[in-house]
């Protein structure tokens, strides 16, 4: 018998899985993404991505966590000793990504304190990168900037709460309060925006497909990197939530209600944002081409440029707009975070207070050189790098070892079938065992050898136009360092005895909601 932590409720587990994938990823970063991949027509690559990869692989790692009951270094290590590193690789991605998410909730939190007044004023740009970030030059460090820090603090103190409160009194209370808040607010932004004039033709632009775009091949990875992103796969969250169920869970239904309230989420935002776009575009006399931006710029300086203009209760639609982010964030950093506290209870038998004490408290500290003037580079680096070069290959590594080496899949299928309603067909086992693999390795040659090529043989043309020593000291090394650090995690000789076996459930109960 064992006594993991279980969530309370199938729905509380649900509602979890569901905050953990529906975070910035959906707001910040889809509709960017999508825009500059070919608009209308990268639905194609993404769908492709959901339904051969995304899904599969959801439902590969709830089978994982539930059958393996353990975070993602003790999953790894009990399907094959040989194979804890990669579970302590994942860990560590997370770890990574862990430093950088906050800061941008932070951003978002004083971005809704901002709206209040439109303290942004006209130059929204000049104030996001001047006034507020400070920004100066790639590579420096610069001073901590308050601004950024102050909320930064508070993320981490909430975030560390929560989890300090344990699975049930922590993550799935905060998760119940947050998401119906969420999904509120959200719905009065997409409604608003729709009902603004300009905004068919901000949904003209973001739905009328580029099909040039689908022979590109980075859009494909792209489309790759955005459903793993979202879909908080590969990067030890869902192994280590799903090891919270209790036994008798329908992973395969829970996976599928994941997925698609995620996406639909995404879609949402898109719609949103776009609308929003569009009524802009209309209200300045441009093009929504030359109005639309990506990533940060989009959120935090083109955003306030439309609340600028709102005709209609501006500062509670900048507000909304703004807590939706820091609510969308702090659930996905909350399901992030929890993969190291985990990892560090399981093999170093630390009680959950050591684990967020040290584990939280490390990353909090590393999060805060985020909070420098050098923050934004850095953060930009560090996102792309681990994101394709952890992320999606930690994403090839685990397909390949569980299909092809471990020869998990029959087993697994086995098991989930075994507790779901929905069977798993031969699509399942046929994405995971040749889809996959042939695609993201494919994918993974051609970004390597693109990346490489730009970091060591041209001196402009890498990632963001930053120079190759930027992008080897803080994007490279980050990526790579993440596989060092798990090697050398995965030799500690920690586990308590008996540890590796697979423990018999604590219940019989199939959870009710
Ligand atoms: N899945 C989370 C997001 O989309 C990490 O932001």
């Amino acid at each position: 018998m064992e006594n993991r932590a279980q969530w309370g409720t199938r729905a509380g587990f649900v509602l979890a899985a569901i905050g953990s994938a529906v975070g910035l990823g959906n707001i910040w970063r889809f509709p960017g993404v999508a825009y500059e991949n070919g608009g209308g027509a990268f639905l194609i690559p993404y769908l492709f991505a959901l339904l051969t990869a995304g899904l599969p692989l959801l439902i590969l790692e709830f089978t994982l966590g539930h059958k393996y009951r353990g975070s993602a270094p003790l999953t790894y290590a009990r399907v094959s000793k040989g194979a804890e590193w990669m579970g302590w690789w994942q860990v560590i991605i997370a770890f990574v990504i862990s430093v950088y998410y906050p800061v941008i909730i932070a951003w978002a939190m004083s971005y809704s304190w901002f709206s209040f007044g439109k303290q942004w004023g006209d130059d929204t740009v000049g104030f996001l990168l001047t006034d507020y970030l400070q920004v100066t030059d790639a590579g420096a460090v610069g001073s901590l900037v308050m601004g950024v820090f102050i909320p930064l603090v508070i993320v981490w103190l909430i975030t560390l709460g929560v989890l300090f409160a344990g699975v049930k009194k922590g993550i799935e209370m905060a998760n119940r309060i947050m998401i119906p808040l969420l999904v509120f607010f959200f719905l009065c932004i997409v409604i608003s925006a729709l009902f603004m004039e300009g905004a068919a033709q901000g949904l003209n632009a973001f739905f009328t497909p580029n099909w040039e775009m689908l022979k590109e091949p980075g859009v494909w990875v792209a489309a790759y990197g955005q459903i793993f992103f979202s879909l908080s796969i590969c990067f030890a969250i869902m192994v280590t939530y799903s090891s919270y169920l209790p036994k008798k869970s329908d992973v395969t239904n829970n996976a599928f209600i994941t997925a698609f309230s995620n996406s639909s989420f995404e879609l949402l935002a898109g719609i949103g944002v776009f609308a929003a776009l569009g009524f802009m575009a209309q209200a300045t006399d441009q093009p929504v081409s030359e109005v639309v931006s990506s990533g940060v710029i989009l959120a935090f300086a083109v955003f306030p440029q439309i609340i600028n203009q709102f005709p209609f209760l501006p500062e509670v639609f900048g507000f909304l707009f703004f807590a939706s982010l820091v609510l969308a964030g702090m659930t996905s950093l909350i399901s992030i975070t929890e993969t190291y506290i985990a990892a560090l209870m399981d093999k170093f038998n630390a009680t959950r207070k050591q684990a967020v004490l040290y584990g939280g408290g490390f990353a909090a500290l590393i999060s805060f050189i985020f909070a420098t003037q050098g923050g934004l580079n850095f953060l930009d680096v560090v996102d792309y790098f681990i994101n394709q070069f952890g992320i999606v290959l930690a994403g090839l590594f685990e397909v390949a070892f569980l299909a092809w080496f471990a020869k998990q899949l029959k087993p697994l299928q086995s098991h989930a079938d075994a507790i779901s309603d929905i069977k798993l067909g031969k699509w399942w086992t046929i994405c995971l065992s040749v889809i996959t693999p042939i695609v993201l390795g494919y994918m993974m040659y051609g970004l390597l050898k693109q990346n490489l090529v730009g970091t060591f043989e041209n001196e402009t043309g890498q990632y963001g136009g930053y120079t190759s020593d930027f992008i080897f000291n803080y994007g490279w090394s980050v990526a790579i360092g993440a596989i060092g650090v798990a090697v050398i995690l995965a030799q500690f000789k920690s586990w308590g005895s008996g540890k590796l076996d697979v423990p018999v459930s604590a219940d019989n109960k199939e959870v009710s909601s």
